[in-house]
């Protein structure tokens, strides 16, 4: 076995090849891949540099790679996300995996600049929230004289991203320009790391094809959604033990994520309601029966405060200073800066058990942060459950065949793909639940403008 990874305890390995037998069966997209292109290899060739959360799921994703092909080297984009066991066991197929559950800010970057170090570099990224993409890009921007913010870093992420570019950079000089140039395409898993590519094109400092997998119908209208609706109640619970009935929670945005949280949280019988900055989302959260509200006329009856946004500084510290005793506050979005933890770093901190603290405030009185404002749902639970990120990884690697044999035949720009693959992905999910699809005969096909194989709706359409 090779001794090329950085995991807790291999020993953990066995248990996490159990988990991962029953995962294979609750992924019927992934597993589908490997029955449809395993003979024919259709990734060989390629070195893939995933940065994602070292889930159980996601070693379904990686084995499903390495099975049609790719040469594959892994590390976590959340330093609280990964599970040890299912580390373990990707290290112990032999696939170089650097993630540890609780790693440091340092190790978050020293973890990705080591999943970089194929002997002949990378040739594709797999991205979840573009940290793995901003390394490149940003060392390369450095390297090149383009930005000295080298110099300036004004938090905690980037002082710890400047100073492993910086190591790199006296280690392998020109290394992060060689890395950019041979990289063929990106293919990216959330919102937030969407809304960063779409900036580096609007700068025009994207050099290479990506496809947004987010907006792949497949993907951000089920895991976002249906996947919160699970996974955020089960962090919460994890968390707190808390009695969820009766209390009053309230959810910050309502897009993908937050629908399937407010969802979570109704559920469980909280009384939620929902905070929205655009009047459609706000409209749909109030015809959805939830009470909207600002933060500020919610924020001292509340018992829950759960961010979905994707924005920075959404729940603040003169929010968390006028809470309930004891308020439960938490973030499902992709980065803490949701919530002004940066704030509370002068407060009183009482740990109560990993990734659960409870903070005092000036007037005595406590809040509970969970997972220190980073996402809860994979820092205090296990994430989304495998059946819905068995689409959005579906997706990712019908994404990364796209970019490894026809990526020169895009621009340096965002894609997404298109609508007969997310139907695809869709059809690959139905019968593990019973799904009996009808069909149309030609003359209906005709008379709605469609054909009878699909795709069924138009682009514009959105579910
Ligand atoms: P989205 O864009 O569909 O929804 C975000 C919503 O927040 C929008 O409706 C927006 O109007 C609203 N918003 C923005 N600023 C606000 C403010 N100050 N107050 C109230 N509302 C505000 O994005 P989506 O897909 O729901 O993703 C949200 C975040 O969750 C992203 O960071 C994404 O990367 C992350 N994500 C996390 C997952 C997880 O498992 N934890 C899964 C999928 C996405």
């Amino acid at each position: 076995m090779s001794e090329d990874f950085i995991v807790k305890d291999i020993t953990l390995a066995e248990f996490g090849r159990k988990e991962l037998d029953i995962a294979e069966t609750e992924m019927p997209g992934l597993m589908a891949l490997r029955d449809e292109y395993g003979d024919s290899k259709p990734l060989a060739g390629s070195r893939i540099v995933g940065s994602l959360h070292m889930t159980i799921q996601t070693a379904v994703l990686i084995e499903t790679l390495v099975a049609l092909g790719a040469d594959v080297r892994w590390a976590s984009c959340n330093i609280f996300s990964t599970q040890d066991h299912a580390a373990a066991a990707i290290a112990q197929a032999g696939v170089p995996v650097f993630a540890i559950k609780g790693q440091s800010l340092e190790e978050h970057w020293d973890y990705l600049d080591l999943s970089f170090q194929f002997p002949e570099g990378p040739n594709l990224i797999l991205d979840d929230g573009g940290d793995a993409t901003l390394y490149i890009l940003l060392g390369a921007r450095v390297e090149n004289g383009e930005t000295n913010l080298i110099e300036t870093p004004t938090s905690e992420e980037e002082i710890a991203v400047f100073a492993q570019i910086k190591k790199r950079m006296e280690a392998s000089p020109g290394w992060f320009t060689k890395m950019r140039d041979q990289i063929k395409g990106v293919s990216e898993e959330t919102t937030t790391g969407v809304h960063r590519l779409y900036d580096l094109v609007k700068n025009g400092q994207l050099p290479f094809p990506a496809i947004n997998v987010n907006d792949s119908v497949t993907k951000s209208k089920f895991d976002n959604k249906y996947g919160c609706k699970e996974s955020l109640v089960d962090g919460i619970r994890r968390a707190t033990d808390t009695m969820m009935a009766g209390k009053v929670a309230v959810v910050c945005g309502y897009g993908d994520v937050g629908k399937g949280s407010a969802a979570s949280l109704r559920g469980a019988g909280a009384r939620v309601k929902v905070t929205e900055i655009d009047p459609i989302c706000a409209l749909q959260a109030a015809m959805d029966g939830f009470e909207v509200v600002t933060l500020e006329d919610a924020v001292s009856d509340a018992d829950i405060f759960i961010t979905t946004t994707g924005n920075k500084d959404v729940i603040r510290i003169e929010h968390m200073r006028a809470m309930k005793d004891m308020a439960i506050v938490g973030n499902i979005g992709h980065f803490d800066n949701e919530i002004q933890v940066a704030n509370l770093k002068n407060h009183k901190w009482t740990n109560i058990k990993d990734q659960v603290d409870m903070i005092e405030m000036p007037s005595g009185s406590r809040i509970i942060l969970l997972s220190e404002g980073r996402l809860l749902n994979l820092g205090n639970a296990t994430g989304h459950p495998s059946f819905v990120m068995s689409a959005s990884f579906t997706n990712q690697v019908l994404a990364q065949m796209e970019l490894w044999l026809k990526g020169d035949e895009y621009n340096n720009d965002v894609y997404i793909l298109p609508k007969h693959l997310d139907e695809k992905v869709a059809r690959l999910h139905l019968d593990r639940i019973g799904v009996k699809l009808s069909s149309l005969n030609k003359e209906q096909a005709d008379y709605i403008g469609v054909s009878t194989e699909g795709p069924f709706k138009p682009e514009h359409y959105r579910y």
